[in-house]
């Protein structure tokens, strides 16, 4: 089996089972931890809270370091051998930004500085913006993964084939004009 398919799978795994653990531990804070602790006496929710902190800073720190490996992977991989649509860097960079501000949303709720200290008196509206930006994030990387990406080396009747797609000439995999 070819090495590079093959990293390219385990990277493509890293990269959802990641995503899945960040966006879905978010969400479930936002939506049952949260509320469920909300009605409970201070001191109960401050213990509470601060065992789950330091489990999930584990997560987070490890789902942070899976995306960006795996991402930018990818991301090399797909530039290094694709012709890509024009429109496609600048909506990588949308998306790699908006993921960069959601890990640092993330890593400062979880933190135990005085400015993550800050950010907690704000849990739920700070929680409601990241759960916002990573679905806006998993909308965007729908988009990507849909780009027409061309091999580099394809033959050149291939690529003329392919524009020809593109400008609505021709059908996959037919021969001339439609
Ligand atoms: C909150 C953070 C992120 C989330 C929720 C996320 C989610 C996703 C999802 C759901 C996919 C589609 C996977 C598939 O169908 O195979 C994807 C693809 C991808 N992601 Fe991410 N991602 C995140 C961060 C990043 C970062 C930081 C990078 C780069 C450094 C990155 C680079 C990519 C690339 C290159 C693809 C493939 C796009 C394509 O098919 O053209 N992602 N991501």
């Amino acid at each position: 089996m070819d090495i590079q398919y093959l990293l390219g799978l385990l990277f493509r795994w890293a990269h959802i089972l990641a995503a899945i653990t960040a966006v879905g531990g978010s969400i479930f804070a936002r939506f049952v931890v949260l509320p469920a602790l909300e009605p409970q006496p201070e001191e109960l929710r401050e213990s509470i809270h601060a065992a789950m902190r330091a489990r999930f800073a584990k997560l987070v720190a490890a789902a942070i370091a899976f995306l960006l490996v795996s991402g930018l992977y990818n991301f090399f991989v797909i530039v290094a051998n694709y012709e890509l649509p024009r429109w496609y860097h600048p909506l990588f960079g949308t998306k790699f930004l908006l993921a960069m501000a959601i890990f640092a949303i993330a890593s400062l709720l979880v933190g135990k500085t005085p400015a993550a200290a800050a950010m907690r008196k704000n849990t739920r509206t700070w929680l409601n913006v990241n759960i916002v930006l990573a679905v806006l994030v998993v909308c965007i990387s729908g988009v990507l993964r849909t780009a027409e990406k061309v091999p580099k080396d394809e033959a050149p009747e291939a690529k003329a084939e392919s524009a020809a797609i593109r400008a609505g000439f021709c059908k996959p995999g037919g021969r001339g004009l439609i």
